[in-house]
């Protein structure tokens, strides 16, 4: 969501903080800024709109340069339109302090009724600036000390950086429920709301945890927790390299992303499939054999893609591991009272590790006595830190909004927990090695399917102009025509509705016409004669047809107008292969409608409010 940057060391600050920025900016963008401390005080500049737009009202600051400490900020608005006043950084109201917050502060308007009845004057409609007024009401000398006291009045989230007008040796950062990281170089620290804006400095990193408050000075840092008990908190080493912010070559993120599948569902697989045995390790979810056999039904929790990956887990481990297995918007699961007994494994999965939902979700099914087990990209996030085990997907920084190498990362890690659980039960050794050699073969499948990116941008020319589509899939695809509608909609905002092929006649069917096309999972399994039916239903009110079918399949021809063939591979893991062309085609369709693909509108990466 919004971004945060601080830095204190012996460089200027200023092109840090906004490079910084700029490797933030996939999180939340329609405003940005920049504090400085310098001798004569506190300079900020700030705006709403871009990174870019901040870089060219800044291209002739003189005082920026020099100035060794700062803080930065991307904003997504929450609390107040994108503009000047609601941009960050905030000041208080004589202009000591500057504060740049991600979170929301729930107990604003009460906050501020207060302090407006002490005479302060609020600039912006943000809870944010609330935040700043009462560290600058409690400011004498002290930063720390006004920012925990500040703190300890709000209640809601935060993840906050501050300055002193007369302090140039000290940011204060804190967190709750909002992520930190603090980068500790050579002479220098970092802080950021995540690593990416990091990593080009240092690859030695602190998580803050929640409840904690960190000082950093000029090459050394404090940290305690908010009511100020001292701790020394872990050093970790981060094991991406600077290049995987790089769009190397590719005009977007998204389809960087998108051609890296071949190598990140393999990076997912390695030292975790076992093809001899037919199964899989994942020593990471930390639960002994007897623990796993012991487990009879499990949930799932997620949003957004997310979700539909644990909506393909579902029919996975149903059909093939014989246990029950709900999914629950992680939205929803956390103002129920969902029912877990003891043999209930709850599972989160998140690609930022960082879902405010999701992540209130995992702490109402651990308030409960569940055991919670994650299945995350980001390590070192919020939800790998709480919870009691899982699986990483090591697929490297995704920066595109619209998720694409996690979900086939994410149904990768699925399909291997599908086989641990289903050899303990009713996978046979033999079928067992069946489906490891099928899930070893797909990253040279995907691969095969990526070489028709060409053909889809044609097909996709033909359609883009187009405000309506249906996605239609049964069995495993009807996940995959969910993702492949989310998809369009993310990033071309055309209207797309994912739908299981054989409900479209109880309603998405009065849409069609030659206007509104669908595009059909249509793949050789047990349901592929009643999906051509149901293409024959679109053909029959004037729709026209994009089919993903199998290599091979001819008979398709005759009622889709547009085929793309994927390779054969078992039914179960069809979906890591139907997803691409969908991937491809949405991504070409808001190329060619000029959308701002990596970035798009009012959506943010990774969505750290409820
Ligand atoms: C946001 C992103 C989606 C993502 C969802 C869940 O809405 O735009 O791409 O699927 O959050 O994110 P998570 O990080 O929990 O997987």
């Amino acid at each position: 969501m919004c971004g945060i940057v601080g830095y204190i060391g012996k460089r200027d600050a200023f092109p840090i903080l906004v490079e910084g920025l700029s490797a933030l900016e996939y999180r939340g963008y329609d405003s940005a800024g920049v504090a400085l401390v310098n001798n004569s005080g506190l300079s900020v500049f700030k705006d709403k709109g871009k990174v870019d737009h901040l870089k060219e009202i800044t291209s002739d600051i003189e005082n920026a340069t020099g100035t060794k400490i700062g803080i930065a900020h991307t904003r997504w608005a929450t609390h107040g339109a994108p503009s000047y006043a609601n941009a960050h950084p905030h000041l208080d109201v004589n202009k000591r302090i500057a504060l740049v917050h991600n979170g929301i502060i729930e107990n604003y308007s009460i906050l501020k009724e207060k302090l407006k009845k002490e005479g302060i004057e609020f600039l912006s409609e943000t809870d944010s600036e609330v935040l700043a007024q009462l560290v600058g009401k409690y400011y004498d000398g002290d930063l720390s000390s006004a920012v925990r006291r500040a703190l300890l009045e709000v209640e809601g989230t935060f993840g906050v950086a501050v300055i002193a007008f007369d302090n140039p040796g000290v940011i204060i950062g804190a967190r709750r429920g909002s992520p930190l990281v603090v980068g500790v170089g050579d002479d220098e620290m970092l802080l950021a709301s995540d690593a990416s804006a990091i990593v080009q400095h240092t690859k030695k990193v602190i998580y803050l945890k929640d409840n904690n408050l960190i000082e950093l000075k000029h090459g050394f840092f404090n940290t305690t927790t908010l009511d100020n008990r001292k701790i020394n908190p872990e050093i970790h080493s981060l094991d991406w390299d600077a290049n995987a912010l790089a769009k190397d070559g590719f005009e977007h993120f998204m389809l960087k992303e998108i051609f890296e599948q071949p190598d990140t569902i393999r990076n997912a697989m390695r030292g975790r499939l076992l093809v001899d045995d037919g199964t899989a390790r994942l020593d990471g979810l930390n639960l002994v054999l007897q623990e796993l056999r012991a487990i009879n039904r499990l949930i799932f929790v997620a949003c957004g893609t997310s979700w539909h990956a644990a909506l393909v887990g579902e029919y996975l481990i149903e059909e093939l591991v014989g246990i029950p297995v709900e999914v629950e918007y992680a939205s929803e699961f956390r103002y129920r009272n969902p029912i877990i007994d003891a043999h209930t494994l709850v599972f989160v999965i998140s690609q930022s590790g960082e879902t405010a939902d999701t992540l209130a979700a995992l702490r109402e099914a651990s308030r409960k006595g569940a055991t919670v087990l994650g299945i995350c990209n980001v390590v070192g996030s919020s939800i790998a830190r709480e919870t009691h085990g899982g699986v990483y997907l090591h697929a490297g920084p995704e920066i595109g909004v619209a998720s694409t190498k996690a979900f086939t990362s994410q149904l990768t890690i699925l399909s291997l927990l599908t086989l641990l659980l289903g050899r303990m039960r009713r996978i046979s050794h033999s079928d067992g090695v069946t489906i490891a050699r099928a899930l070893e073969a797909v990253p040279k499948q995907v691969k095969k399917i990526l070489k028709q990116n060409e053909r889809i941008r044609e097909i996709a020319g033909i359609y883009a102009k187009h405000n309506n589509f249906l996605y239609l899939g049964r069995s495993y695809n009807f996940p995959v025509a969910l993702e492949g509608a989310l998809k369009l909609k993310e990033i071309s905002y055309v209207h797309a509705e994912g739908y299981p092929a054989a409900e479209m006649k109880h309603g998405p069917i009065a849409l069609i016409d030659k206007d509104m096309p669908s595009v059909v999972l249509a793949l050789k399994d047990s349901v592929y004669d009643k999906v051509l039916s149901n293409i024959q239903e679109v053909n029959a009110r004037g729709g026209s047809v994009i089919a993903i079918a199998n290599e091979g399949d001819r008979e398709i021809e005759k009622y889709a107008r547009h085929v793309i063939h994927i390779p054969k591979t078992l039914p179960l893991l069809s979906p890591l292969l139907s997803v691409i062309p969908l991937q491809l085609l949405a991504y070409h369709i808001a190329a060619l409608r000029d959308c701002e693909i990596d970035q798009p509108r009012n959506l943010a990466k990774s969505v750290t409010v409820e």
